[in-house]
């Protein structure tokens, strides 16, 4: 029997996403994002996120199907995302994925939005060494995950203790006069910018913190740390350096961001280190993964920007890997949870 044709729904957010996949096999990834829609907000409105899932839902389930040349009726399993996400942005595509499961007769797998961060990695860079230590980083979690069965055995060891990494990049790119979402835009600034221009504080590094949050991040005080250094700035009359305060603001995220989760790969004994989430596609963050692993001989494996970000295809990635591992399908009553632990 050839590998099974998974097709995977991802809405926990302002993403349409649709992948399809045969086995590890990437075949279609199609995506609508209603990021614009947000943009003059300044962050995801859930409403309005809601109806443009409504929207996009058939056209990107038909252009998804299109460019991976399969009817929808050749699927053998439909995967969609069940939580964590925004509680009316996932019901429209758990309804999506109800509704063609019980058209086509076929099995339906919740997956949890963090695992499948995770499992996207395979379709790129094949299966994933079992243990491996993931850092998630995105607009709505951070957090250090043990993984020994990405379909299974998940294990948190840390998060954040307030602000995302990726909320804190919009919310430093929104003072700084950046368009939502911010952390491009930082990350582009920042290249012409200096790092060491301005020493901003590495949130929960203290020996104090470490001891009570030693894979915990905290990224609130950051943000407040800049938006003062910036208003100080404009009181006294001289222009914002927004290049050194990108640079110098990412360079203080990626620096905890690494700093932590290569202590955790240490302290697990781990060899290998997942990124995921959309803060992975940051340049920054993926440099100094690299260089500083590389000197305790830890991997780093980063799937592509692409994968990176919200999208079906890492869904379908989940759910191929349940079907392929035997796991049982999920009710036909599954409910969208929008705070589903991994
Ligand atoms: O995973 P994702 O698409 O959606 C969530 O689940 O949140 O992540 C979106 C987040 C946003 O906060 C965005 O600013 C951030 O990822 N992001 C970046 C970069 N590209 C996207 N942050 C830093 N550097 C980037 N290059
Ligand atoms: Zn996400």
């Amino acid at each position: 029997m050839s590998e099974p044709l998974v097709l995977g729904i991802e809405t926990s957010c302002d993403e349409t996403g649709v992948g399809i996949v045969r086995g590890r096999t990437l075949l279609a990834d199609a995506v609508a994002s209603s990021v614009e829609e947000h943009a003059r907000f300044g962050g995801v409105v859930p409403e309005v996120a809601s109806r443009a899932h409504l929207e996009a839902m058939v056209p990107t389930l038909e252009r998804a199907a299109e460019t991976a040349g399969v009817r929808l009726d050749e699927v053998d399993a439909i995967a969609v995302t069940s939580g964590p996400g925004l509680a009316g942005t996932l019901l429209v595509g758990v309804a999506a994925a109800k509704a063609l499961a019980i058209g086509l007769g076929k099995p339906l797998y919740g997956v949890n939005h963090l695992a499948s961060h995770v499992a996207v990695d395979q379709l790129e860079h094949g299966p994933l060494p079992d243990p491996c230590l993931a850092l998630l980083v995105s607009g709505g979690h951070s957090s250090l995950l043990r993984v020994e069965d990405v379909t299974s055995t998940v294990e948190p060891l840390g998060s954040t203790i307030d602000d995302a990494a990726g909320e804190a990049f919009d919310k430093v790119a929104r003072l700084l006069g950046l368009p939502f979402p911010g952390g491009p835009h930082i990350d582009r600034a920042a290249r012409s910018g200096s790092s060491v221009a301005i020493d901003f504080p590495r949130g929960l590094t203290s020996r104090r913190d470490l001891e009570r949050h030693r894979f915990d991040f905290s990224f609130s005080g950051l943000k407040t740390a800049v938006a003062r250094w910036v208003e100080a700035r404009e009181r006294a009359g001289e222009p914002v350096p927004v290049e050194d305060v990108a640079a110098s603001f990412q360079e203080a995220v990626c620096d905890v961001l690494v700093r932590k989760a290569l202590d955790a790969a240490q302290d697990q004994g781990v060899e290998d280190l997942l990124i995921g989430g959309g803060v992975a596609a940051n340049s920054r963050l993926r440099a100094m993964a690299e260089e500083r692993a590389a000197k305790i001989g830890v991997q780093v494996r980063v799937p592509r920007p692409g994968l990176c970000t919200d999208n079906g295809a890492m869904v379908a990635a989940l759910g191929s890997e349940m079907v392929a591992r035997g796991r049982t399908p999920s009710h036909l009553d599954l409910p969208a949870d929008s705070s589903q632990p991994v």
